[in-house]
């Protein structure tokens, strides 16, 4: 099917990545317009980083009229709503062309609870329309941020950004998280649908996701270890890593070395990784991780890498690691 999405302004590429990994080959980006060919529609409900999901009904400019027969996608009462992404014609008079062109009937509209709902992106010259499929409401990330989840720590990552983690490994089947701490990324990939595995060294962070895993209605499984024992404590292997280890900003990291946990951490969840896995994990830009994957002799080939800003001068880096010598699609 052919979709129209809305992504958010998060991140410069990470939501367009994230829309790649769960299936779409984008034919057309249009700041924060995507269009695109997905043959699975329902994964995109998974997205982090996006606000809509629609259904294309094409492309039109100012002085072009609707790209589509209404009557063909409209059941039941309908409503039509706007987006300016920063339209260079006249806005209101534009809208009121399309409601001419769209209202045959007054009766057939309902504003608040409508059957079919048209969204129309009037971006530069040019109208993106298409039929609602799903709207992100975005209280849902809100109620699961730290400080609203029953065990919160400042460490935790944002719900939405963890989601966006999840989906860039492609993710399917088992996930763990070697660094659950409060577990956002394994509340997050158990609401999307994967098996979910978590390990911590510290014993409140292992209580704490367990509850917190509790609270939103997944279940899964979470164990005591230090990331250095993972492949004993675990005995197994896994599809997919998604994971976060400290920055080694606080004491008890500093004096272990924050470059060594990242070489053990890596050793371990390449052997526990099944072959074309993935892994996604984050880590400080200054700790030079490309420097400690080639030292430490990796299979990991880097499929992709993002940077985003923190806080003050941290700054963090995201990479997608494949177990596999075939590149990421
Ligand atoms: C940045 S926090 C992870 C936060 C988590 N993603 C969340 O949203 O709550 C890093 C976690 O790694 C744990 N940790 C530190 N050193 C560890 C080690 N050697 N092995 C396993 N876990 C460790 C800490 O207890 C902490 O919970």
């Amino acid at each position: 099917m052919m979709v129209l999405i809305l992504v958010g302004g998060f991140h410069p590429e990470m939501p367009y990545e994230e829309i790649k990994a769960l299936g779409v080959d984008i034919e057309e980006r249009d700041g924060r317009v995507v269009v695109g060919e997905v043959e699975d529609v329902e994964k995109l409900e998974r997205l982090g980083f996006s606000h809509l999901v629609l259904k294309c009904l094409g492309s039109f400019g100012v002085d072009e009229k609707l790209p589509f027969d209404p009557e063909k996608y409209i059941e039941g009462k309908f409503a039509a709503r706007f987006k300016n992404l920063g339209f260079s014609g006249s806005r209101e008079e534009k809208k009121e062309e399309i409601l001419e062109e769209l209202n045959p009937n007054i009766e057939s509209v309902d504003l608040d609870n409508p059957d079919t709902t048209f969204y129309f992106l009037m971006k530069g010259e040019k109208i993106y329309v298409g039929k609602l499929i799903h709207r992100f409401d975005p209280t849902e990330f809100t109620e699961r941020k730290s400080g609203m989840k029953p065990y919160s720590r400042p460490v935790s990552l944002k719900p939405r950004e963890a989601r966006c983690w999840i989906n860039l490994s492609g993710a399917r089947g088992d996930l763990l998280d070697p660094f659950c701490g409060t577990g956002t990324i394994l509340v997050e990939a158990g609401l999307a649908g994967y098996n979910v595995y978590g390990s911590d060294s510290e014993d409140d962070m292992v209580s704490g996701s367990i509850t917190n895993m509790k609270h939103y209605g997944v279940e899964g499984e979470v164990r005591k270890s230090r990331v250095q024992n993972l492949s004993k404590i675990w005995n197994r292997t896994f599809d997919v890593v998604v994971t976060d280890p400290p920055y080694g900003r606080s004491a008890k990291v500093c004096s272990v070395g924050i470059k060594n946990l990242y070489r053990s951490s890596l050793k371990e969840i390449e052997s526990i990784l099944k072959n074309n896995g993935r892994c996604v994990i984050g880590c400080p830009s200054n700790m030079g991780f490309e420097k400690i994957l080639n030292e430490t002799g990796s299979v990991f080939e880097v499929l992709n890498k993002f940077t985003e800003k923190i806080h003050g001068d941290l700054i963090r880096e995201i990479f997608v690691l494949g177990k596999t010598n075939k590149k990421f699609k």
